[in-house]
């Protein structure tokens, strides 16, 4: 392997992957803020609440671990009948290995000698890999890098609008099938469809009528299985956005749900089926903010900004406050604008007070994980007992 990438593999793979427990409890205002707080029992009943979903419509949980890159969830999330977890990339898949998860499927394509490198670094007869590509360079890349006596599973990643990842053409389609039999080192595990421009249309019935659609547009690929007498053994993709959705799809055996362990805003603002909420999970993960500074009456400052929350998409929102806004302040630092209250007195007690910690519902988990090095998980008795790291922070290669 190239130094450079050896030496990135091994930086991620000496981080620490257990819980740590605290010798003192530590209740919400004695945080150091911004910290990203983790309601166990919520996750656990997410958690709970998708499995169960999934498995009573005959589907394969398969969540993807870019949510919350944490050993110690996905570990979790294999107690609760996970067929596997997900990885977005090869770095992701090597923590979550190293820390004794045993069947990774990773969703982006593999396409470089570099990476090759990498899966056969991972690979080992103890654990079921499974890669996505979607190339005839990705192939030849892995045939180039993997050992004589390791096996690997490929799944053919397929496009057909998102324009993201995934082969469209069915010559390349057949093409690869045949580079994948005709290489004992390879064999093939099936496909894998995700859509995920259609995940947060907010309107239930036109997200439905896409996603379906999506899939309907996939049946060429599964005539040309059939032509060939292939059975794919899995069929996965979707997300949290179609969970309710894509399980009417006949081929379908798994969904790779990410976000709904945690929720988040964007998938709070999102219409469910005959509801405008989301349904089924609540909100389990907050990024808690101390007000530090009041330059004027009107707004207070809170100590996080871009580095404490993702911000490609909405604002942070407390719940605890319906009325007040967040708006973005810089890298450190967020606004708080307060309702201006007609005819309040001098003697009023203002909303929020200097030194007050407030949890904020975070605008899109994956990338605001990604800010923050542990989890501080919160009990039923609402005290902070344990912290569990974020291993795989920054693997996004
Ligand atoms: C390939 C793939 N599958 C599934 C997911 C999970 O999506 P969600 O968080 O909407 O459940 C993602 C999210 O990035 C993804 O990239």
């Amino acid at each position: 392997m190239s130094s450079a990438i050896e030496a990135a593999l091994q930086s991620v793979l000496q981080r620490p992957t257990e819980p740590v427990m605290l010798d003192n409890p530590i209740d919400m205002g004695q945080l150091p803020t911004p910290a990203l707080v983790l309601d166990r029992a919520t996750m656990s009943s997410n958690i709970r609440a998708m499995s169960e979903h999934l498995g009573a419509h005959g589907k394969g949980f398969r969540p993807h671990a870019n949510t919350h890159k944490c050993p110690e969830i996905a570990r979790q999330q294999m107690a609760a009948g996970a067929v596997g977890i997900c990885t977005a990339k090869v770095s992701e898949a090597a923590v979550m290995v190293r820390a004794g998860i045993d069947r990774v499927l990773v969703t982006s394509p593999v396409s470089t000698p570099a990476k090759a490198r990498v899966v056969n670094h991972i690979l080992s007869p103890d654990i079921t890999l499974l890669l996505a590509v979607d190339s005839s360079a990705g192939l030849a890349a892995l045939a180039a890098a993997i050992d004589d006596d390791k096996r690997i599973g490929i799944v053919l990643d397929l496009d057909v609008s998102m324009g993201r990842t995934g082969l469209r053409e069915d010559e390349l389609f057949l093409r690869l099938l045949d580079q994948i039999e005709a290489d004992p080192r390879f064999y093939f595990a099936g496909v894998q469809h995700y859509a995920g421009h259609i995940m947060h249309i907010p309107e239930f019935e036109k997200r439905r009528e896409k996603s379906l659609k999506s899939w309907q547009r996939l049946a060429d690929k599964f005539e040309l299985l059939a032509a060939r007498g292939v059975t794919p053994s899995i069929v996965t993709g979707g997300g949290t956005g179609t969970y309710d959705i894509d399980t009417t799809i006949e081929q379908l055996t798994d969904i790779q749900v990410g976000s709904y362990i945690f929720m988040d805003e964007e998938y709070r603002q999102v219409q469910g089926a005959g509801s405008d909420r989301f349904q089924g999970f609540e909100l389990a993960l907050t990024v808690a903010c101390t007000a530090i500074s009041q330059p004027q009456a009107a707004t207070i400052t809170v100590d996080g900004g871009y580095k404490a929350f993702a911000s490609d998409s909405v604002n942070p929102v407390c719940d605890a406050l319906p009325d007040v806004q967040f708006r973005f302040a810089g890298d450190e630092h967020g606004v708080l604008i307060l309702p201006q209250v007609e005819g309040a007195g001098q003697n009023e007690a203002p909303p929020v007070q200097l030194g007050q910690v407030l949890e904020f519902a975070v605008p899109h988990c994956d990338p605001t994980v990604n800010l923050h090095d542990q989890y501080w998980i919160r009990e039923t008795d609402g005290m902070v007992h344990s912290i569990w790291p974020i291993s795989a922070r920054g693997c996004s290669w």
